[in-house]
């Protein structure tokens, strides 16, 4: 299998983290393209660099929008990311540089210069795209696939706003945009995740097992894997590697639905819900495959080798 092109827009972030690894491990990665979300441009663009010291690749990393598009951010996630997204665990000042182009217009040169080769994978609040796609529409048509972690597709979110997930509901008019100029794309929904977390110890057998990777995964994730148990969340939950490992090998998708997704803007309650056509009564043009089910065995073969506890086959 020749090895994917991805552009990953990512708001690093603890999972962020762990798929940028797979991400390493699994494909070529042509740039990272950084979001505000989890928390705040500087730490993400700070994290984003971090994570490729520590691969030793030379991936670009490109600074994207400081907030939303239109209203600013109402939370962000540091209490799952720690302060600085990171675990807080005050990690030096990396080496890698922050290249000197906005991240959209990283997004719309490089699909330019590789039409139809790149997969873009989308971790984070939909801004940068959102912006790209504004600048130039014709965005869609130069992308290989579109892949984007995002959504609670039957209303059962991750925020005070009850059916909204955190990407869509930092930024929902950045989420509208793309919802709406994509014609086609796959979408990992933050109830898939909680349907194929890992089991706590043998995640922990990963990390005793891995390399660099794995010890310096086991420190990020501290602070997240407490806050998750003591949100009753079981199991190891990771929202952007789940939506990694579908850009990285589509045959992981075991069942998927395609139907047409909006986004609520307006809502008192509901703002930043995705909210899913299921029985096409809308009478509008399916564009989002709501992943179902993946092959768990997959998905963490890709994780275990990302962390270096397993070789390539
Ligand atoms: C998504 O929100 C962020 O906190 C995570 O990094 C992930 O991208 C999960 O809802
Ligand atoms: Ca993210």
């Amino acid at each position: 299998m020749t090895k994917p092109q991805l552009l990953i827009d990512t708001d690093p972030g603890v999972d962020d983290a762990l798929a940028i690894l797979m991400a390493h491990a699994h494909a070529d990665v042509l740039g990272l393209s950084i979001a505000a979300g989890n928390v705040g441009l500087a730490h993400t663009t700070r994290n984003a660099r971090r994570l490729v010291d520590l691969v030793g690749a030379a991936t670009p990393v490109f600074a994207g929008c400081p907030n939303p598009l239109v209203r600013l951010p109402e939370e962000d996630a540091a209490f799952v990311h720690g302060h600085d997204g990171l675990g807080d665990v005050g990690f030096p000042e990396p080496n890698t540089a922050v290249a000197d182009e906005h991240a959209a217009l990283a997004i719309l040169r490089l699909t330019r210069e590789r039409p139809g080769e790149i997969t873009l994978v989308a971790l984070a609040p939909l801004t940068n795209l959102a912006l790209a796609l504004r600048l130039d529409p014709s965005l869609p048509q130069r992308v290989k696939r579109l892949v984007v972690m995002g959504g609670a597709v039957t209303g059962r979110g991750n925020t005070s706003r009850v059916p909204a997930e955190f990407n869509v509901g930092f930024d929902p008019e950045a989420a509208h945009v793309v919802f709406e100029g994509f014609p086609d794309f796959d979408l990992v929904d933050w109830e898939l995740t909680l349907r194929h977390a890992f089991d706590e110890d043998e995640f922990d057998q990963w990390l005793a097992a891995g390399d660099h990777r794995a010890k310096f995964f086991g420190r990020v994730f501290r602070v997240a894997r407490q806050t998750n148990r003591e949100r009753g969340r079981r199991g190891i939950i990771a929202a952007d590697a789940l939506a990694m490992a579908v850009a990285i090998d589509p045959s992981v998708v075991k069942h998927s639905e395609h139907r047409r997704v909006g986004v609520e803007l307006d809502g008192r309650l509901t703002r930043g819900a995705t909210v899913v056509d299921w029985s096409g009564r809308l009478g509008r043009r399916s564009q989002v495959s709501v992943v179902m089910e993946l092959d768990q065995a997959k998905f963490a073969a890709m994780v275990q080798r990302a962390l270096g506890a397993l070789q390539a086959a």
